[in-house]
């Protein structure tokens, strides 16, 4: 048994140490809201936060996360409080099919904890996941709401 800490709430997942976290958050534990998209660390469908650092899941074996702490989507609100993002991506309807956008979040999230005023080429720059949609412009408009709101 692999202990893991997911959204502040601890779960004892039976796993192979090698198994990807992605699957053990979607299958083992049940939390739908992270994306499986490539399984190879290209399109960041998966990402979630590991100790607050936007991290793709495919990529990270389940025995390596030991005692840091998971955020995924469903973990992103506080208190019945969206997050800024969450409430921007509300505001400025930023999603299309919607598949790319928990990692879309989750990686903008991370982006303002440590540039909370970022320029458009900050944001290019590190918003590297992929929306087979387009709706970069709408992503990129909504982080700029969010931190002006933050
Ligand atoms: S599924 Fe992990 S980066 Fe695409
Ligand atoms: S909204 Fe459809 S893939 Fe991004």
């Amino acid at each position: 048994m692999i202990a893991l800490s997911i959204n502040g709430k601890t779960y004892h997942v039976d796993a192979e140490s090698d198994t990807p976290l992605l699957w053990v958050i979607r299958d083992t534990v049940g939390l739908v809201g992270t994306k499986y998209g490539c399984g190879i660390a290209q399109c960041g469908a998966c990402t979630v936060h590991i100790n607050g650092v936007a991290t793709r899941s495919c990529q990270v074996p389940v025995g390596s996360v030991g005692a840091k702490q998971i955020t995924t989507i469903e973990g992103l609100a506080q208190n019945g409080k969206l997050h800024p993002v969450q409430q921007a991506w509300l505001d400025l309807d930023v999603p299309q099919c919607g598949y790319c956008q928990s990692g879309m979040m989750m990686a903008a999230a991370s982006l303002l904890k440590t540039n909370p005023k970022p320029t458009d080429e900050d944001i290019d720059g590190s918003m590297t996941n992929i929306c087979r949609c387009g709706t970069y412009q709408r992503i990129r408009a909504a982080i700029h709401a969010a931190a002006n709101k933050a």
